[in-house]
């Protein structure tokens, strides 16, 4: 007997075939019992009739309880009602194991309670959407660098030092000493793109974040490139094209998904290249004229970003922020020096920074100048120093936040949907 999915079951017409999966709804009429069967691939309507089937397949379709794992034999169906335009003629059904009560129904539960049960939680159609989504989106952006010639290279996890600033490090025990959970992959990613050309970096990073907020995780994915000889303008120009297609791509693959989402993707068909560029100063006078409290030097906040990020109907690029809210490593604008060749992109919709990147400082003396002013210990920098010493070069990156992406592409409020596990301030269970 062929075991086929619900993704392919249009290949099927008129045969008899297997489907192995989970019993996500059920419902009778008469002497006709209707199980909705979800197997991971979709979730298709399975008609048991009492004279179609033997006695007990009988009595188990009209008992089995929810969630419980079953094989279920039948004629592929044509049935223009149906989501998947298929069903299936049921001829036999065979139990796999029977669920116990299930603890998520159909009224509304509290997020605190369905996180709980995320391990649950995920078989849900709208989750199984996001995961859907999430990988539509990681997928695109590989195949993005893929194609254009990028190398993809490991970072390490456990580091010696911070990237993103001290205060945002976990700290774990090390033998007799301790380490830190990366927090951008991007130290290791010049080193490499001095070794490589161009590369990606695509891993998980931590940030001990005390932010309760909708846009932050501990423990998040970030695709990071990063372009020797590469200098600022054409690196913005790199990641407009990889949100462009990540768009385009998710749109084509994830129709189905984004239905089950209720996702409006007329503002996502409108995100074409060019975005809109700003620079901060002229952020700042927007935001100004807007009435919201915020001085030249300030930090762009999750209130400031949102109301930028509504202003603009597609990705606004924001560039030329002050050097001293920005990372050590970014390299300063030759024509104005208090300010930094960074670049961050607010998703629209309110969803606000998405990606933070720039033009890396290639000069030694510079480096170290920043390292002291920001008050880092060189000494476990010294390989980094290394990089320009040994055949400097102007180079550049960013790093795009995957959760991110998602909720906005998804278009859900939090990004703690994003991901399958998500680890926040206050959650590190299941
Ligand atoms: O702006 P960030 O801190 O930049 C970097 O880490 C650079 N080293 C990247 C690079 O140039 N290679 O973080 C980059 C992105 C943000 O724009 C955001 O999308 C995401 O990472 N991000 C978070 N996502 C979820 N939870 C958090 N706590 C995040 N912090 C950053
Ligand atoms: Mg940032």
């Amino acid at each position: 007997m062929k075991w086929v999915t619900v993704d392919r079951i249009s290949g099927y017409e008129g045969e008899v075939v297997q489907l192995k999966g989970w019993i996500a709804n059920r419902r009778s009429s008469g002497k006709v019992r209707f199980l909705l069967v979800r197997d991971g691939h979709g979730t298709i309507q399975c008609v048991v009739g009492a004279h179609d089937v033997a006695p007990e397949a009988f009595e188990l379709a009209d008992k089995v309880p929810y969630e419980s794992s079953i094989v279920v034999t039948g004629t592929v169906k044509r049935d223009p009602r149906s989501p998947v335009g298929f069903e299936l003629a049921v001829s036999d059904l065979q139990l796999v194991s029977e669920a116990q009560p299930y603890p998520i129904s159909k009224k509304d539960h509290g997020v605190g309670f369905l996180m709980d049960h995320r391990h649950l939680w995920l078989r849900s159609s709208r989750q199984a959407a996001l995961m859907k989504i999430r990988a539509a989106v990681s997928k695109a952006a590989r195949d993005y660098f893929d194609e254009l010639g990028f190398t993809a290279v490991e970072a390490p996890i456990l580091t010696p030092t911070a990237c993103e600033g001290t205060t945002s490090l976990f700290q774990v025990g090390y033998f007799e000493g301790s380490a830190y959970l990366t927090q951008s992959g991007q130290l290791y990613g010049e080193a490499a793109a001095m070794a490589l050309g161009t590369i990606y970096v695509f891993g998980p990073t931590f940030r001990a974040e005390k932010s309760k907020t909708r846009r932050h995780l501990t423990e998040f994915w970030m695709i990071e490139p990063e372009m020797a000889f590469w200098e600022f303008p054409e690196t913005i120009d790199l990641a407009e094209g990889m949100i462009c297609r990540i768009v385009r791509d998710v749109l084509e693959r994830c129709a189905e998904p984004l239905r089950a989402l209720e996702r409006d993707v007329s503002t996502l068909e409108k995100v074409t290249a060019p975005f809109p560029r700003i620079t901060y100063s002229e952020a700042i006078d927007i935001l100004k004229e807007r009435g919201l409290p915020i001085q030249w030097g300030d930090d762009l906040g999750g209130d400031e970003e949102t109301v930028l990020s509504e202003a603009f109907d597609r990705p606004l690029f924001v560039t030329h922020y002050p050097a001293a809210i920005k990372a050590f490593y970014m390299k300063r604008d030759p024509n104005d020096p208090r300010l930094a060749l960074a670049v961050d992109l607010l998703a629209p919709e309110g969803h606000g920074e998405i990606i933070g990147g720039g033009q890396r400082e290639d000069s030694l003396e510079k480096l170290e100048e920043t390292l002291a002013l920001h008050g880092l210990d060189r000494g476990p920098l010294e390989w980094y120093l290394d990089l320009r010493r040994y055949g400097s070069v102007p180079h550049a990156g960013f790093g795009l936040g995957i959760e991110r992406c998602v909720a906005w592409i998804a278009g859900i409020h939090h990004v703690r949907e994003t991901i399958a596990f998500p680890r926040l301030m206050d959650r590190l269970y299941p």
